[in-house]
């Protein structure tokens, strides 16, 4: 019996093929890294082919391990949010690299419609703010920049899409969609409307037919091409992965919790049905769209949480693998001091601030390999003390707080995020709740559950839970440091 289903994660460092059986469990999985070009200070692109044929190449190392595509009930793609892919829908080919969430060259036209006075009412129309960080004004520049991505709009043959919109387009061999919790990162979907916006697109100057159409998260989306993997398998569920992540974790009630910590750090708080509106710089977003339905989540995005570990690996050589981080960390009793602010692509969430700059104060010469471990790792419980702040002050103060992603493996970071917040932390067993909520929207959407909620129930694994347990005046002295640091970025 075909009951197996196949999640295609593609996040930003790397695509994978993951399979799960019908109780949650993950199988087996492939993993392939993707190519980071970095053009200029502040750009980041993918180049969009490497995304597909590694996604297909993973996917195609993976199915045999069910028994063959006959045994997959259904597709899961979850992704990268905002990261905008530019195509000819006649020849299937990207027209130019596709610019990645993290890229901060549409700042300038960002401030523009800013300064035309434009925010307030596009924040509430979408949940969104005018900061390069959204798909919609990355849509623009490829418009005024690439002269091919220009021919295309005038020959009528461009399309526009996020990853899992491009994912799609390239296995169904033509399919233009997009889900509506993609859709409504890119400035240009009302949180409240069906489709694409006309006057919204007008504002940014992006041509409605060159966009996906907006559909369910969940159910019988579209097939696969036979040639791909010898039967058309359907694809059941699609996802950004922010939202698969808050779905893996069960936050299914109002209310709920989670926070990811992948490359950057992702907090999502379920809201029900109600549209939400954020007094205090965070987002509203679509949380779930499932028979038109749609249920909504408050988010924080922090741009910069994994990819600063990474960053003390790859460009400073302190550590050799991340998880080396967790030792230094616990080696020393505290930074001494040092503390870092992980500016390196602007601030995001509550702060926006697409300027600023990682900063490290504190340094003297007793700071040493450990003393910046530690303080890279204490940067995420001070970010998200930040977030907290302000869902607090939005009405939506959080009661626990479950975290997943790679970073959230490390024990020393779980127990100081609860630490600092003051709240209970739970961490799950099986920290890859992206992919485990993609999963269940695809058994969900291939008929192996009766409803979402009813897969929630039956995939979710077990949690680990870390007790606040840190003297107030400690804290308090951790946070002063943090504000004082982050008003030099
Ligand atoms: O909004 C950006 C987000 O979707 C990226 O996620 O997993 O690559 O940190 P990740």
């Amino acid at each position: 019996m075909a009951d197996y289903i196949l999640v295609l994660d593609e996040g930003t460092t790397s695509t994978r093929a993951m399979l799960f059986a019908s109780d949650g469990v993950l199988v087996a999985s492939a993993q392939k890294e993707l190519t980071q070009h970095y053009p200029k200070g502040g750009w980041v692109e993918h180049d969009a082919v490497e995304i597909w044929q590694k996604t297909l190449a993973c996917a195609q190392e993976v199915i045999p391990k069910a028994g063959g595509a006959a045994m997959i009930a259904g597709i899961g793609i979850t992704n990268q949010r905002e990261t905008v892919v530019a195509w000819d829908k006649e020849t299937g080919e990207p027209l130019t690299r596709a610019i990645v969430w993290q890229d901060r060259r549409t700042e300038p036209f960002c401030i523009e419609l800013r300064q035309a006075g434009h925010e307030v009412d596009v924040q509430k129309r979408t949940g969104l703010l005018l900061d390069p960080y959204f798909s919609g004004t990355k849509m623009r520049w490829m418009l005024d920049n690439v002269p091919e991505v220009r021919a295309a709009a005038n020959k009528g043959t461009l399309a526009f899409g996020t990853v899992e919109s491009w994912l799609t387009f390239k296995l169904t061999g033509g399919d233009h969609i997009t889900d509506a919790s993609n859709a409504s990162r890119t400035l240009l979907l009302e949180l409240a409307g069906a489709q694409f916006d006309e006057g919204l697109c007008e504002l940014l100057g992006v041509p409605h037919s060159a966009l996906p159409k907006v559909v369910d998260m969940s159910g019988p989306l579209a097939e696969t091409e036979v040639s791909l993997f010898g039967r058309a398998i359907p694809i059941t569920g699609l996802v950004g992965d922010q939202q698969a992540a808050t779905i893996g974790q069960a936050c299914l009630a109002p209310g709920q919790t989670k926070a990811t910590y992948g490359t950057g750090a992702f907090v999502l708080t379920n809201q029900g049905t109600a549209v939400p509106h954020s007094e205090n710089r965070l987002l509203g977003t679509v949380l779930t769209q499932i028979g038109g339905e749609r249920t909504y989540a408050i988010e924080g995005s922090v741009f910069v949480a994994g990819s600063l570990v990474q960053w003390l690996r790859d460009s400073l050589g302190i550590v050799e693998v991340a998880s080396q981080t967790e030792e230094l960390a616990q080696s020393i009793s505290d930074t001494g001091g040092v503390t870092i602010v992980p500016a390196l692509a602007g601030l995001g969430a509550p702060h926006w601030r697409a300027e600023a700059r990682g900063v490290i104060t504190g340094l003297s010469f007793a700071s040493g390999k450990a003393e910046l471990a530690r303080a890279a790792l204490e940067a995420m419980a001070h970010q998200t003390h930040d977030l907290a702040t302000a869902f607090a002050a939005d009405g939506t103060p959080w009661e626990t707080l479950r975290i997943d992603g790679g970073m959230a493996a490390n024990t020393w970071m779980a127990q100081d995020l609860a630490n600092v917040l003051g709240v209970p932390v739970e961490r799950p067993d099986f920290v890859e709740t992206t992919a485990l909520g993609a999963a269940m929207l695809a058994a969900a959407g291939a008929g192996l559950y009766p409803d979402l909620a009813s897969a929630a129930e039956a995939m979710c694994g077990k949690l680990t839970r870390f007790e606040p347990d840190m003297a107030d005046d400690i804290r308090q002295a951790r946070l002063d440091r943090w504000r004082k640091a982050l008003s030099a970025a």
